[in-house]
């Protein structure tokens, strides 16, 4: 079975596609306590260090490394300001990189690192990559083309060793769109969520739709795929129960009904990412962490099918 070492490992979205892929993980890293808490609960097998990246300095021999580093700054919903530190961490990453010297390795990243306010971003990690040694592709993939039942583009590099002689090729989608009709080959949020209760008290934000939540369309009916699942559960996309909205104007919509509407629980966003159905969520922090961990997290069937790519190396 080839090894991995895990970097900014979150709950476990990467590492489940991983350990799916047939790696084992040997040891993960993050410093979010309930991240450590919900992989724990479900992947107990790994060994998960919780703390600073920058204060790990000694990394296990693997085959693979694989790191997904925060995105706050790129995000095409956060703040994108490219001289935060945050978007720095890939030097962490490259520091393990060049410590481990794996076989290969992988990282994802939001789509807003193609901006071309932080294209310079992308070609230092490129530069970086190369340097260390790597044959380096990268790709924007959606989560659609592989099953998961959810709009999310993330931009993903894949490097193998150069001394190994390959190059790496992106999976062809496995779920595509029907050019003729426009139908999606992909599960549907009913696919995902139906046989959820409806209104699951305590496991869904229940905070006002204020004109920020309305500036967009949240919406999306049972026969469709969700909307990106965000990590701030103030904007969760709201319930298909929920009567849908209309646009008002621009950045301005309303509920076409009166009637009860509710956002996504953190249960139905971890299913909408692809997650296990029966995923785990040990009750040591409050929802607002809950949906954070789920919302930051890669879906695992997306990066199953990248790690699957893989050519054999090992
Ligand atoms: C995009 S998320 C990773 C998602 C994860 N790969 C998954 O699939 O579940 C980025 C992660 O980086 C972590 N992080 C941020 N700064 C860090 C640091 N200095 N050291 C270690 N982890 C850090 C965050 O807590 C967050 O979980």
């Amino acid at each position: 079975m080839p090894t991995a070492v895990s970097l900014f490992t979150g709950c476990g979205g990467s590492d489940s596609g991983l350990i799916d892929a047939g790696f084992d993980v040997l040891m993960a890293n993050d410093i979010t306590s309930y991240a450590k808490d919900l992989y724990n609960a479900n992947l107990p097998e790994t060994d998960y260090v919780l703390g600073d990246v920058a204060g790990v300095k000694a990394f296990p021999k693997a085959d693979l490394l694989v790191g997904c580093y925060p995105c706050q700054g790129f995000s095409m919903g956060g703040v994108r300001d490219p001289n935060r530190k945050i978007n720095y961490l890939y030097r962490e990453f490259d520091r393990a990189l060049r410590q481990v010297r794996p076989k290969a390795f992988i990282v994802e990243n939001v789509a807003g690192m193609t901006r071309s306010g932080h294209l310079h971003l992308l070609r230092n990690q490129l530069i970086r990559f190369r340097s260390a040694g790597y044959r380096v592709e990268h790709k924007l993939l959606s989560a659609i083309d592989y099953g998961v039942p959810q709009e999310r583009t993330r931009l993903f590099f894949v490097g193998i060793r150069s001394d190994l002689g390959q190059r790496y090729q992106f999976p062809e989608p496995t779920h595509s769109i029907n050019l003729v009709d426009g139908t999606i080959s992909c599960p549907t949020i009913r696919d995902a969520i139906g046989d959820l209760p409806l209104w699951p008290e305590g496991e869904y934000d229940t905070q006002p739709f204020h004109w920020y939540y309305l500036s967009r369309n949240r919406w999306r009916g049972w026969n469709e795929q969700a909307r990106t699942v965000v990590a701030n559960s103030r904007h969760v996309g709201l319930h298909p129960v929920s009567p849908p909205l209309e646009r008002v104007h621009t950045d301005e919509w309303r509920f076409k009904y009166d009637g009860p509407a509710r956002r996504l629980s953190y249960r139905e966003t971890a299913r909408l990412q692809g997650f296990k159905r029966d995923l785990q969520f040990p009750d040591t922090a409050g929802l607002k962490f809950k949906y954070q961990v789920v919302g930051n997290a890669v879906p695992p069937p997306l990066f199953r099918a990248v790690a699957s790519a893989l050519p054999n190396i090992w």
